[in-house]
């Protein structure tokens, strides 16, 4: 069966080194979009406040969950700062924001019947200054704040969940959908399954036996595959927008120039990007190399069958282009060896054993280490492997300390943007956008307050959550007024 094999691409990029060093002169594409990304629990605050219920990060940070028992009950204060947010963006000149929507502040209890009109005010105000200013909305339905109540029965893993997220996404595109063009099903399906419910260090803390695991990618998948089709049969002619997934990467780069090295990097990649990229972007179904792997240890386990759940076909008819473009969350790199000792337990990352070349530069966020190249790298793999479908970066930026004078974010942020724009220029990616991360500093998960990636900067002791522009946020309104490199 021809489409089961699966081959041992040769992926390492020597073009893409050779040129790390070329800085590119040139201009992005005309109607290029620019724009700053945040999400609801980072920046909003107001936790309990006008009937909002509680999310599972609520539960986890008022528990302790989070670095120096820090909480997203004030954050930014964005829900009653949002006049000022804006104001940023008008300031940075972008042409969009990417915002996410707290489904326990428009759903209290996550269910339909629940809903808070108060909660849809807030999201109603913060759309129409954003579309009074000229700027355009890019909502994410699901960053990672899932309302309590639906954790309660199970989350993820109890595939009801379908059902109250295709609820949840309907209300959201009856209310807000006349204005908003652009949706984000879901923010990092990899971080979402992998880190709450794998290795269980974000809620719900689950450490979950693999095919928990599974199960709640496959949940995902198939709740991104259902709001699709509901947007695209009961919505799109009335409001013409796009719907999308935000996946996020990092670029895995073979540490040598073996066959071994080179096929576990495109395993890693795989495992990661492709586990939900390949049946929504590409074939409809699931890896053929994560089917082999799985299917192959779950056989030397003694199961009688995988335990990677299994697309119906008509499932994998429904999956196969349900998206109308793709979005990308990047920041760093990391080198692949294969993992000669244990060369069959490839799952999740286990099968890998991952290098990074300490020559590169780090930041405060300890995963984040600094490799410009790689993007290039991972546009291009998306480019050749899902057919090259417009794609927006919905994520790219780096972790400090919150100085004002912020002169390694603007490195960062030159040279990535110089190898997106040598992948639009030069290898033909359809690349159509691009939001930093972060507007502002902001509550950075479990690290909370510590490690800070916004373009503005934010005084956390001052009630007001005073807004300061930092050196990257003039250098960024440049990049945007100028729309390249002259
Ligand atoms: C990915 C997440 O989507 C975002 O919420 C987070 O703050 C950034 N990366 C930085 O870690």
């Amino acid at each position: 069966n021809k489409g089961e094999e699966f081959s041992y691409p040769a992926h390492f990029v020597p073009d893409i080194i050779r040129e790390k060093d070329i800085f590119l002169r040139e201009q992005f594409p005309r109607n290029f979009a620019w724009g700053a990304a945040t999400a609801a629990y980072q920046i909003e605050g107001a936790y309990n406040e006008d009937g909002k219920g509680p999310s599972f990060w609520d539960t986890f940070a008022n528990n302790g969950g989070l670095a120096f028992q820090q909480t997203g009950n004030v954050a930014c204060d964005s829900y009653h700062q949002y006049k000022r947010d804006v104001q940023m963006l008008v300031e940075l000149g972008v042409s969009h924001y990417r915002f996410s929507i707290s489904w326990s502040r428009v759903l209290p209890n996550g269910r339909a019947e629940s809903l808070n009109q108060l909660g849809v005010d807030y999201y109603n105000n913060l759309i129409n200054e954003l579309r009074a200013n000229n700027i355009v909305p890019m909502a994410t339905l699901y960053h990672w704040d899932l309302p309590q109540a639906l954790d309660d029965i199970g989350g993820w893993e109890n595939e009801t969940i379908i059902d109250y997220f295709n609820d949840y996404a309907r209300i959201c595109f009856e209310q807000f959908g006349d204005r908003v063009p652009l949706w984000l099903t879901f923010n990092e399906a990899y971080v979402v399954t992998w880190l709450g419910y794998g290795i269980g260090i974000f809620p719900p803390n689950e450490h979950k036996a693999e095919r928990g695991v599974y199960n709640v990618a496959h949940n995902i998948v198939r709740s991104h595959v259902k709001v699709y089709h509901l947007y695209d049969k009961q919505f799109r002619q009335h409001y013409h927008g796009r719907v999308g997934i935000t996946l996020d990467c990092d670029w895995k780069e073979p540490a040598t120039t073996g066959a071994m090295d080179r096929y576990a990097a495109e395993r890693a990649l795989q495992f990661k990007l492709g586990w939900f990229a390949n049946p929504i972007y590409g074939n409809g179904d699931y890896p053929a190399e994560m089917k082999h792997s799985v299917a192959k240890k779950s056989r030397d386990q003694g199961l009688s069958k995988s335990r990677l759940p299994e697309f119906t076909e008509e499932e994998k008819k429904m999956n196969k282009g349900a998206n109308d473009f793709f979005g990308l969350n990047h920041y760093t790199t990391q080198y692949i060896r294969d993992n000669y000792d244990n060369r069959n337990n490839y799952e999740g990352d286990q099968n890998l054993y991952t290098k990074v070349d300490d020559c590169w530069p780090g930041s405060t966020a300890g995963w984040l280490k600094v490799n410009p190249w790689g993007l290039r790298g991972l546009l291009r793999w998306i480019r050749d492997r899902y057919n090259n479908p417009p794609l927006f970066v919905t994520e790219n930026g780096v972790g400090d300390d919150g100085t004002l004078h912020d002169q390694s974010r603007i490195d960062y942020y030159t040279k990535y943007t110089n190898e997106m724009l040598k992948a639009i220029k030069w290898d033909g990616c359809n690349v159509v956008g691009y939001m930093a991360w972060s507007l502002m500093d902001n509550l950075e998960w479990t690290s909370g307050y510590t490690v800070k990636f916004g373009l503005y900067n934010v005084n956390f002791t001052d009630p007001a959550r005073t807004r300061t522009p930092k050196d990257s946020a003039r250098w960024y309104s440049n990049l945007v007024r100028t729309n390249g490199y002259n």
